[in-house]
């Protein structure tokens, strides 16, 4: 009886230690896991270096054009002085009226300012400076002394006589006039002396340079 006890009693501690091997190796199996394989990659290293710089990238379309500035401030606006002008060119085709007093002429040529007076003859001055003057006469059987006058003063006088021939008398006067002077042309010769023929007179006159 003792040994069948006996061997029961073996029996169970083998039992028991079967089991408890049993749950050592699996706990031992919990534990570690299946085992990883070799080829498994590791932690992640250090990151390396930054690599050389790339090509620059192709030019990018135009952008649209911006939108347009702001108005400019107004500039300083400076009036130039318009400087003076003076000018006429008056003509007679007749015989010289009476001598010893202004020509007046019948046509003007030019008198945009109206300086000269075709009914009294006589240029007035206007704007002050350094004025040109002249006369151009053609003759045909005709005599002419012809005076250029400056407020009642022989500035200048020529003459000339042709027969049966064509003459030229002409003049020129460059001087100085002060506002208010008055200049003209004047025969010196009595009417008688010229009847016949033709004659034609030009006066003319301009500002060179005003003061
Ligand atoms: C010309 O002179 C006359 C006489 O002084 C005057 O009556 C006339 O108004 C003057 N003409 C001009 C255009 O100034």
């Amino acid at each position: 009886m003792h040994g069948e006890r006996g061997r029961a009693l073996s029996m169970r501690i083998v039992g028991f230690w079967i089991l408890t091997l049993s749950i050592t190796v699996l706990a031992d199996f919990k534990i570690k896991g299946y085992p990883e394989p070799c080829n498994a990659p590791g932690p992640q290293g250090i990151q390396g270096p930054p690599g050389p710089r790339g090509k620059p990238g192709e030019t990018g379309t135009m952008g649209l054009p911006g939108l347009p500035g702001p108005r400019g401030v107004p500039g300083v606006i400076v009036t130039c002085p318009t400087p003076p002008k003076s000018a006429f060119a008056v003509r007679l085709n007749e015989p010289l009226p009476n001598p010893f007093q202004p020509i007046a002429f019948k046509e003007a040529l030019y008198n945009h300012h109206n300086h000269f007076n075709l009914t009294t003859g006589m240029f007035s001055c206007t704007n002050p400076g350094v004025y040109s003057f002249g006369f151009d006469i053609g003759l045909f059987q005709q005599t002419v002394k012809i005076s250029f006058m400056r407020n009642g003063i022989q500035v200048r006088e020529k003459q000339a006589q042709a027969k049966d021939s064509y003459k030229h008398v002409s003049g020129m006067v460059i001087m100085q006039l002060e506002k208010g002077d008055k200049v003209w042309l004047e025969s010196k010769l009595n009417e008688e002396e010229s009847k016949e023929g033709t004659i034609e007179t030009m006066f003319f006159g301009y500002l060179v340079c005003g003061k």
